[in-house]
């Protein structure tokens, strides 16, 4: 091939073109986390009401497709978004870099970039570990001592019922509402979406997502759910 016939660079390979691989996966993730803090609601109306809702989750879909497939189904677009989402992150922080080797004008510009660029990394590593313990604890049941399969309001209580980890599942969602908050307001802002109202809106969604799940080791802590 002639160096006249180059050929014209992936969308994925542009800064946009990873810009909007953070928002698309980050859309997804953000879905998830409401989705799953709604259901975890449950907690609250008792054992039944929660049990009852985990086995639907695996039942949805039938009869039109086996058990578990819905489940597997968004467990994979779970991956890939997650997947898409680190790796989006990480290439997009190396081209920034290679691209202003000069850094900031403003000494101000520069310290609140690096700020929220330092924030983001590392709330995200902690929900990263967040979640790799978080299924350890109450999907496999390997970091759960008193777990029993299908019980999963018992598995609930025992959790939580450990005084660190509760503490550590407060300090991780904290986390992950500061992610929550910057990653929002981020893709609003490359999206173009929400105008004047994009920092309260990001501010209530990630508000209402810490609320929720600080509320649930909370909740067995203070003897409110037993
Ligand atoms: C205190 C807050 C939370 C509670 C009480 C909670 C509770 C649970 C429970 C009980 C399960 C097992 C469900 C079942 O087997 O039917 C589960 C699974 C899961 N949770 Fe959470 N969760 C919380 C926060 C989070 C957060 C913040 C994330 C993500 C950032 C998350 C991601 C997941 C994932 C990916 C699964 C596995 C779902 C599956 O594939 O079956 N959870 N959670």
């Amino acid at each position: 091939m002639s160096a006249a016939v180059r050929k014209r660079p992936s969308l994925y390979a542009t800064a946009v073109g990873k810009k909007y691989a953070m928002a698309i996966s980050g859309l997804i993730l953000m879905g998830y986390v409401l989705v799953h803090m709604i259901g975890n609601l449950k907690i609250y109306f008792g054992a039944e009401s929660l049990n009852k809702y985990s086995e639907w989750l695996r039942e949805v879909g039938e009869p039109a497709l086996p058990r578990e497939w819905l489940l597997w189904g968004v467990r994979f677009l779970l991956l890939a978004a997650v997947f898409v989402h680190i790796h989006a992150a990480y290439s997009l922080t190396v081209m920034n870099r290679r691209a202003r080797p000069e850094r900031y004008q403003s000494k101000r510009d520069y310290v609140a970039a690096d700020f929220a660029s330092r924030t983001m990394r590392w709330t995200g590593i902690i929900v990263f570990f967040f979640v790799i313990f978080h299924l350890l604890d109450l999907t496999w049941g390997t970091a759960n001592p008193d777990f029993v399969h299908g019980d999963v309001y018992r598995n609930v209580l025992a959790s939580f019922e450990r005084t660190p980890v509760a503490i550590a599942y407060v300090i991780a969602n904290m986390a992950l509402g500061i992610h929550l908050y910057h990653g929002a307001w981020s893709l609003f802002q490359s999206m173009g979406w929400f105008g004047n109202w994009r920092r309260p809106f990001s501010i209530g969604f990630a508000g209402l997502i810490v609320m929720g799940n600080v509320s649930f080791p909370l909740a067995v802590m203070f003897g409110v759910v037993n």
